[in-house]
């Protein structure tokens, strides 16, 4: 296999699987994912050069294990996958308590008010011509506006965010080498305007501190320890890459859910409080992310296959969560499904830091949407899936809709 011209081994995600290259294939995913849980559970991918973990069992217990499994990303390309998400305790450990400062329920509940007006906003916006692309009109409008008024930047910035979030998650075109290098190269380029531009807000803010993130992460002490400038910088680019791509992609797979789900749409206008319950199916059955990466730190042996040391694991969260082993019915939509232990937020160490803020957009984004329509149709011939290795989603999601 060729490398990167960055470092010694391709960036997994950037590398196309051969079971997943048409658009069919995306739309169809849930039964390749279904045929490896029977079949192959545990499998070595020769043109990824990593493991696939298709069983909710063995993705949990991986999950929970961060002893045995590093998070910490064995290329060096310059890739958006910085920060927290690619560390080991201790390190971790003390870096995750030192966002944890800034990143406090009370910051978020702040936002409440301003998500509610700007999908009320959106939703008014749209109702006069009786249509809506979901995706790009309502999930990643509010998405993006929440994600730059929890950093305090300036909301007329929000299309470059929504810009670089794009670059930094697009996968290559083909298969080819050139097609890889490239995407490399244009993340190091996107990374680059992204620091240039977060650099400068992080001066203006130890200047002059305002009520935001970013000046909180500046302020955050334990023990004498601040962050450094490099530190909020990879976090803030975090934020960037997981911050509001999944939380739209949730908005969107609900309003999906409600399209395929016959009644779904009506119970929940006609009583909101199953909106959380609706959500959680949602998360189960289209997480917004595919999969997720760690590394063995030493040599075991799993469903009779022998994962050396160093090797790389990829975690199929979007298999785990329909999983029939552990779910009934698992690729039925259960609005009172009792317990849903989805791992769509992951789990252990690393469980997703913005799992309450992206449920409370997504919940205020679909009880707005839900309030002020009256009637919901897929006006797409065919869905248009995500053609990417970690995002599940939509590329759009065109509606009619009534008042
Ligand atoms: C529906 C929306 C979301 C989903 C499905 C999601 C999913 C995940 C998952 C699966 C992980 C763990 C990855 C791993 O263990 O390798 C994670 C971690 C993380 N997420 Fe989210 N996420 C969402 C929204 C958000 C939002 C809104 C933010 C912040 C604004 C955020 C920030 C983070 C951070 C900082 C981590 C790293 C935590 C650590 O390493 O300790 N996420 N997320």
């Amino acid at each position: 296999m060729t490398t990167c011209p960055y470092s010694q081994k391709k960036v997994t995600y950037l590398i196309p699987i051969k079971e997943l290259r048409t658009e069919e294939d995306f739309l169809n995913i849930h039964t390749w994912l279904a045929d490896m849980r029977k079949n192959s559970p545990v499998r070595f991918d020769e043109s990824r050069q990593c493991w696939d973990i298709f069983l909710y069992e063995d993705v949990d217990a991986i999950f929970r294990n961060s002893k045995e499994f590093s998070s910490v990303r064995k290329f060096h390309a310059p890739t958006p996958l910085r920060s927290i998400l690619n560390m080991d305790p201790p390190e971790h450990t003390k870096l995750r308590k030192l966002v944890s400062k800034a990143f406090t329920p009370r910051a978020l509940s702040k936002l409440g008010p301003r998500i509610e007006e700007l999908s009320n906003e959106l939703i008014q916006q749209a109702l006069p011509s009786g249509k809506i692309d979901v995706v790009n009109e309502y999930a990643y409008s509010l998405t993006i506006n929440m994600l730059v008024n929890l950093l305090g930047v300036p909301e007329k910035d929000s299309e470059l965010f929504k810009t670089w979030s794009a670059d930094l998650l697009a996968s290559p075109k083909d298969a080819s080498d050139e097609a890889y290098n490239a995407s490399v190269s244009h993340v190091k380029e996107t990374m680059d305007k992204v620091d240039s531009y977060l650099l400068t807000i992080i001066n203006e803010r130890r200047e002059s501190p305002q009520e935001d993130l970013i000046t909180e992460l500046t302020q955050a002490e334990i023990d004498g320890e601040h962050l450094t400038d490099e530190e909020i910088l990879d976090f803030a680019g975090i934020l960037l890459q997981a911050g509001f791509g999944t939380t739209a992609r949730l908005i969107t797979n609900f309003v999906r859910s409600m399209l395929e789900n016959p009644g779904l749409f009506e119970k929940l206008k006609n009583d909101s409080s199953l909106i959380n319950p609706a959500m959680e199916e949602v998360l189960r059955l289209y997480p917004s992310i595919y999969r997720t990466t760690r590394y063995a730190k030493e040599s075991f042996t799993i469903r009779d296959q022998t994962i050396h040391e160093g090797d790389e694991i990829q975690l199929w969260v979007a298999s785990a969560n329909r999983d029939e082993a552990i779910f009934d019915q698992p690729n039925t939509f259960l609005i009172d499904r009792k317990p849903n232990q989805h791992l769509a937020f992951g789990k252990g160490i690393h469980f997703c830091l913005g799992s309450s803020l992206a449920r409370l957009e997504a919940k205020i984004a679909i009880e707005v949407f839900v309030k002020n329509v009256s009637s919901i149709q897929l006006l797409d011939t065919q869905l248009k899936p995500i053609r990417s290795m970690v995002a599940n989603g939509l590329e759009e999601l065109n509606i009619s809709i009534q008042p």
